[in-house]
């Protein structure tokens, strides 16, 4: 038997923006790599460090810090145009990155053009059906990867011959589809074909066999820490479908997406927001579409990290995040946003569903539109707690509000953060000892 993993997963319990890149980028001097193992540029990391704010797509949010190693793992829609956009800001603002700080999978499955325009083209025709997505390809660069036949991995970047032949063929077929589907203009397969081969040969030194690295570091000692992407509610099959993303993002899809045992998943860290938020259309009961949503909207700067759209905000619901913990094996919880919490006179907590008068004893992500929430309510505070360093200099009512929800979760709550800032963060109960120092 191998000995227990080092390592550590961190994933989003809600629908995504739960503050994911704060806490990877908190922990990673800590940890040698840095793996995202789903989604793609759908996400939007944001880690701010001494005033400066970075919002990572692709890139993992170990960037930040000399010593890991960050890795674009097999599971991710890979974008190569995003990609380079964010490794040229990252340069421009004095970071260094190359092979030696960040590794491509060349069996990640690549994001095309025409995956964008499926994605626009095939929300515009859903109209008030539409799913809507953040417009970057995900869903149908996930569908080739599935039909293969149709697909392009990170490997073809490199060698231009085959890549113009399966594109020819490709571009083919879409063009086809698309003019039968949406009477869209034709699009240009050597056009693609050449600027797709000039981005291989930019990135060939940073295109490796990711989970072999990985496999090589673990049996060498070394800790991983995978960064999840999106929330375990837009999880393809266990979130509020058909209004998820297209791929696992939870615990359970570390294996698969970075091409390392399940052995290896490690502590599991499920982050939670103090509230809820939700970008995109589908069911979310707790929403408050009134003034509390607008001034959790308006202190949360909850606008969307990637397409700028205004995040629906609510309550937070307990009862959805107790069937995330199950979900991913959650070993403790970091509890992010608190901050934003603080002026309100009460705070709400949903703690279960009712349907006719009825308690739902079972979490159904699919039934969820039509539930009635059960709240509890707590009294708020209204001291600023961004400085807070101590969990006992806190208001009691913010520490009440904490301790409440390990209860309902039946989770230690390792930390939690008051601030977007790397130092905003106030260990609590963690096991991780030395991760949150
Ligand atoms: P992610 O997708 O999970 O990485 O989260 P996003 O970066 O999309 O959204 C979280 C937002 O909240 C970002 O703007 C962060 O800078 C910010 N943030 C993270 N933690 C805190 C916190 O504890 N308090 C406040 N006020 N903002 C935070
Ligand atoms: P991070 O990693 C919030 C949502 C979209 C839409 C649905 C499907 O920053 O938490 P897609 O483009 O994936 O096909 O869109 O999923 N979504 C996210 N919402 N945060 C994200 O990522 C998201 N990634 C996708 O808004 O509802
Ligand atoms: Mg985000």
């Amino acid at each position: 038997m191998p000995a227990e993993s080092k390592n550590v997963t961190v994933v989003g319990l809600q629908w995504g923006d739960e503050g994911k890149g704060k806490v990877v980028d908190a922990m990673a001097r800590f940890c040698r790599y840095v793996v995202r193992y789903c989604g793609g540029a759908n996400a939007g990391h944001t880690v701010t460090v001494d005033g400066e704010r970075f919002a990572m797509h692709l890139i993992p949010c170990g960037i930040l810090n000399e010593g890991v190693c960050n890795i674009i793992g097999n599971g991710v829609a890979f974008d190569p145009t995003v990609a380079l956009e964010e490794i040229s800001q990252l340069r421009d603002r004095g970071i260094t990155v190359g092979p030696e700080n960040l590794r491509v999978s060349a069996a990640a499955n690549v994001v095309m053009p025409y995956h964008k325009l499926q994605d626009r083209l095939s929300e515009a025709r859903l109209g008030d059906a539409k799913l809507g997505t953040t417009v970057r390809g995900i869903g149908p660069c996930y569908a080739d990867k599935a039909n293969r036949s149709t697909a392009i991995r990170v490997a073809d970047l490199t060698e231009p011959s085959v890549l113009s032949s399966k594109i020819e063929r490709i571009v083919a077929i879409k063009n086809n589809t698309f003019a039968a589907l949406y009477d869209a203009e034709p699009i240009n397969a050597e056009e693609i074909s050449e600027t797709y081969a000039s981005y291989g040969k930019t990135l060939a030194p940073m295109i490796s066999n990711t989970g072999k690295l990985l496999r090589d570091g673990i049996a060498a000692g070394e800790r991983i820490l995978f960064e999840g992407g999106q929330g375990s509610m837009l999880d393809i099959d266990h979130g509020t479908y058909p209004f998820v993303t297209s791929s696992s993002v939870t615990a359970c899809g570390v294996p698969a997406g970075a091409g390392v045992p399940p052995s290896e998943v490690g502590q599991v860290i499920g982050l939670i927001k103090s509230y809820t938020t939700r970008v995109g259309t589908g069911p979310f009961p707790t929403e408050q579409d009134n003034d509390i949503g607008d001034t959790l909207r308006q202190r949360g700067n909850e606008y969307g990290t990637t397409t700028g759209r205004p995040r629906r905000c609510g309550w937070f619901d307990a009862f959805a995040a107790r069937y995330a913990v199950e979900l991913s094996g959650v070993s403790e919880l970091a509890l992010s946003l608190l901050d934003v919490l603080t002026g309100l006179n009460e705070v709400k907590i949903c703690t279960g569903y009712q349907k006719d008068g009825q308690d739902m004893d079972v979490f159904e992500p699919n039934t969820m539109a039509k539930m009635q929430c059960v709240y509890e309510t707590l009294p708020g505070w209204k001291a600023d707690i961004s400085g807070c360093r101590r969990f006992d200099e806190l208001p009691q009512e913010a520490q009440n509000y904490v301790a409440r929800v390990e209860q309902i979760l039946d989770r230690a709550v390792g930390v939690i953060s008051v601030g977007p800032e790397r130092t905003q963060t106030i260990p609590h109960h963690t096991q991780m000892e030395g991760l949150f120092a």
